[in-house]
């Protein structure tokens, strides 16, 4: 047999041998889906890189405006503080008590805008990411909304918790932050 013929049959046995386990992992429940186990180290390296280079990729072709206005920002202060505190907490908020039991739990946004640009900030919260439990809020927020959002999560590090704090207040009967 040639080299190339032997190589395919290589390949073909690999990718074989592949499914074959992988059929075996989802038949057999050896796969662990608790949410109250970490990934192991490997899943949640793979899933969280997959997540990156996804929202990179898929911000490609988003055109984020030059500059917000004060508006917007005040409008995506209101929307984070009913849509987002929730889990991601806020200025001197913390997140709600049960998002512990999230995996992988949502993160703290203050330095979100110093890690992704506008336009995938953009992104993400329009689509939201697959098996975390962060929502696409494209479905049920328009792109205006989304992007007030956006101006609010570049505001967000500069913004005195007392401020925000007095803000959340002003919105919800119960005080401030979420339980
Ligand atoms: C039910 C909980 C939940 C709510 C409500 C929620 N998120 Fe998330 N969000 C998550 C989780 C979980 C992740 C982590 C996703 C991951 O690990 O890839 C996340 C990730 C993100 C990220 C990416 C952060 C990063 O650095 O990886 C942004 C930005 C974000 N959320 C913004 C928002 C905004 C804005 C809202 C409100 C409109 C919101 N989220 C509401 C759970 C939530």
């Amino acid at each position: 047999m040639r080299g190339w013929a032997w190589l395919l049959g290589g390949v073909i046995l690999t990718l074989a041998a592949f499914g074959a386990t992988g059929l075996v992992v989802i038949e057999t429940g050896a796969f662990d889906t608790r949410a109250s186990t970490p990934h192991n180290i490997v899943t949640a390296w793979a899933t969280h890189t997959t997540m990156i280079h996804s929202v990179r990729q898929g911000a490609e072709d988003v055109r984020p405006p030059a500059a917000f206005t004060p508006a917007q920002t005040v409008a995506g202060m209101h929307l984070y503080e009913q849509r987002c505190l929730v889990c991601h907490g806020g200025p001197g908020v913390a997140r709600a008590t049960w998002v512990q039991g999230m995996n992988p739990p949502p993160p703290f946004l203050l330095d979100a805008s110093r890690q992704w640009t506008r336009g995938q900030l953009f992104w993400v919260v329009k689509n939201g990411v697959k098996m975390t439990g962060m929502p696409a809020w494209g479905i049920t927020m328009s792109d205006d909304d989304i992007w007030d959002l956006v101006a609010f999560l570049e505001a967000m590090p500069q913004m005195k918790p007392a401020d925000f704090q007095k803000a959340a207040a002003v919105r919800s009967p119960s005080g401030p932050g979420p339980r």
